[in-house]
Formats: C-alpha cells, structure tokens, sequence
C-alpha cells in the first residue's frame, strides 16, 4: 500500500507528463484530497460549461458524480474521452427517477392535462432522462439557474412536469409566487398523484429528494434560532421546504460559496449543504464564525467514492494508454439531451 505522499506524487507526474492532454473538473462537494488536483473547481452548471468549452483535452477525469461526468461526456468531443475515477459514484436523487417511469408518468400527465405542460429536469439525473425532456420540448436546471428556467418553462406552457427533485422545483416556484395549492406531488412508485390534481396545477413535482439535504431539518432551524438567534442560517434549495422557509437566505452551491465570501469578519453561519463543502468553507475562511446546520454534518457518500486512491488508479491507467470507467453515453441518447442542456445555456 502507497502512502499518501507517494500517491499526491504521483498525481503530479502523470499531470506534468500528459499536460493540457489531460483535463480534470473538480465539483464543490468532493473531498480536498482530490479536489487539489483539479484544474477547475465549480457547481455543476459551471462543470457543464466547462466540459463544453474544452475541446482539446484528450482525457477528462472527472471528479464529481456519474450523472456529472455523462454531461461533460455529452457536451465534449467524439475524441475526448470522460473517465470517472469510480463508477460507484452514483446519485441516489439521479436514481430516483427511470425511464419506464418517466413514460408512465408522462402518459398518465399529457392524459389529464393535454398539451399543456413541459418537462424540466434537474441536470441531477440521467442522460436518457434529460433526452426524454429534450425530445418532448423541455430543458434542463440547475440550482443556480432553476428561477430563470421555471420562468422561460412558463413562458412555454401552463404548467411544468419538474423532475427528480420535488424541493428544488417546489422551493423555486414558491420563490416565483405560485401558491403550495397549485402544486402537486407525482409518486413514480405508485403512478399517482398525492395530493389534489386540480385544473389550475402549475408545478407537478416529482417524488425524489436529496438524501444529503434532507438530514437539514426544522428542528435544526428551531435550535439555532432558540440558543444563537444572532446565527444566520444558509441552505441549499435541495433542503425542505420548511428548512428553507425558515431559513435567512438560500441558494446553489455557487450562491453559497458566495455569500460566505462576501460576509464580513466575525460574522456567524449556519451552512445547510454537503460536508465537504461545509469544511472547505471553514478552513478558509477562519474569520467567519461556521458550522453545519447539522452538527453531525452530512457527507455525499457517492461523491466521497472518489478518493485519491481510485484518482490514482485512474490516472495510471490513462498513463498506461489502457483508460478505465470511460462514460460513454450512446449517441441518439445523447443527441436528445444535448437539446435539453442546450436550452439551458441559451436562456440563462
Ligand atoms: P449544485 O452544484 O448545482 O449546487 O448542485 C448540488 C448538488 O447536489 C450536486 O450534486
Ligand atoms: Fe446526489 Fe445529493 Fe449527492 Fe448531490 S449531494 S450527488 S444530489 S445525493
């Protein structure tokens, strides 16, 4: 077994060795041991644009989850290919929703309410879900765009079909004035609506959730408010409703990276989001006051799957010219979620 030292050491070979041959994106939530590596950091829109824009490297190891890497590989060249250090570093929010499922929902929707709704993905979910959204009309969001995605959706039709994540699109719609009674609750388990499918419905919310931002709970609101009210809780809009209501502000990883930048000195938070994100947060900013709304703090365990060792083990094989995990996202699949991510660049 390699110690840590001769690992990072390796890391730095192959890097000076195969130079702007290899690309390496690094999401917000990994952990530092890999993400010192990572020739970009961002959220996942920015990740998504960044895949975009590097057209040269001949490898791009991504450092994120599986649904992350099939963008990047969407969205980068024939001869580039995309390598996830882990393939078990999966998202159970991205698993939340299937194709049969989607079809079956779909059906039952333009059924009830004709042709009146348009399908928005989260980029938090599959390639073939985000080519069915393409291929009937729709877009992808993410967290730091969903406001103006909601809105250009509207602009399309009455009502929206958001999917998977039931907060982000009922957090995001509230902020746009629709009303919690003009919202309804589509289970994909059961093939049925919870809640009142009324005529004037605007936001049909998928039944999936982020199992990370769901452990940001009332209580935890609650017990900051009681014993530190001077404390200003921040929260990702994949929390609860009720977390994020009674929350101060809100918003996408970017948002708050952000925030805590701009805050001044001495200045005291409460961070709803995932942990590694929460520690950085701490580490590098020891003039700010910082803790996890949750004190047992909330770790990705799919994004802590790509540790250095599997980092390494990727890279060395890429050396060897015997690249593993490659994401390959067949193309007419790919074609249609182009369309969906495509929409999302041009209106935001
Ligand atoms: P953002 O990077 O868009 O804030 O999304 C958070 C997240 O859960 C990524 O998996
Ligand atoms: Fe998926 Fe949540 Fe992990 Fe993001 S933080 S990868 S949404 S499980």
């Amino acid at each position: 077994k390699r110690s840590t030292l001769e690992l990072e050491a390796r890391v730095n070979e192959i890097k000076s060795k195969l130079g702007k041959r290899l690309f390496i994106p690094g999401h917000h939530y990994q952990k530092d041991e890999v993400i010192q590596f990572s020739d970009a950091t961002g959220d996942s829109l920015q990740l998504a644009q960044i895949s975009a824009a590097n057209q040269e490297a001949e490898y791009v190891v991504f450092c994120g989850v599986h649904f992350m890497a099939e963008t990047a590989d969407i969205l980068t060249g024939e001869n580039q290919t995309v390598v996830l250090p882990d393939m078990r570093a999966g998202c159970s929010m991205a698993d939340m929703a299937n194709m049969e499922q989607t079809e079956r929902a779909w059906g039952k929707l333009v059924e009830r309410y004709g042709d009146t709704i348009i399908p928005l993905t989260y980029v938090n979910s599959t390639a073939e879900i985000k080519a069915f959204v393409g291929k009937n009309g729709g877009a992808t969001v993410t967290s730091s765009n969903a406001e103006k995605m909601l809105k250009w959706a509207f602009r399309q039709k009455k009502r929206i079909l958001f999917l998977p994540d039931q907060h982000l699109g009922r957090n995001t719609a509230f902020d746009l004035g629709i009303p919690l009674s003009d919202m309804v609750v589509w289970n994909p388990r059961t093939d049925e609506f919870e809640g009142d499918a009324h005529d004037d419905v605007k936001m049909i919310l998928w039944k999936g959730h982020c199992s990370v931002h769901e452990n940001f709970r009332l209580e935890h609101v609650e017990d900051l408010r009681a014993n530190e009210p001077d404390r200003k809780i921040l929260v990702h809009p994949e929390c609860t409703h009720d977390v994020v209501r009674a929350s101060d502000l809100d918003g996408s990883t970017k948002y708050i990276i952000e925030t805590i930048e701009q805050a001044p000195a001495g200045s005291k938070w409460a961070i709803g989001t995932e942990m590694n994100l929460v520690n950085r947060l701490i580490d590098s900013h020891p003039d700010k006051d910082i803790v996890s709304l949750n004190p047992e703090m909330c770790p990705c365990l799919t994004m802590n799957r790509i540790d250095l060792p599997h980092f390494v083990w990727a890279l060395e094989q890429i050396e060897k010219g015997q690249p593993v995990n490659e994401i390959r996202v067949d193309a007419a699949i790919a074609k249609d979620a182009k369309l969906a991510i495509e929409r999302m660049f041009e209106n935001v």
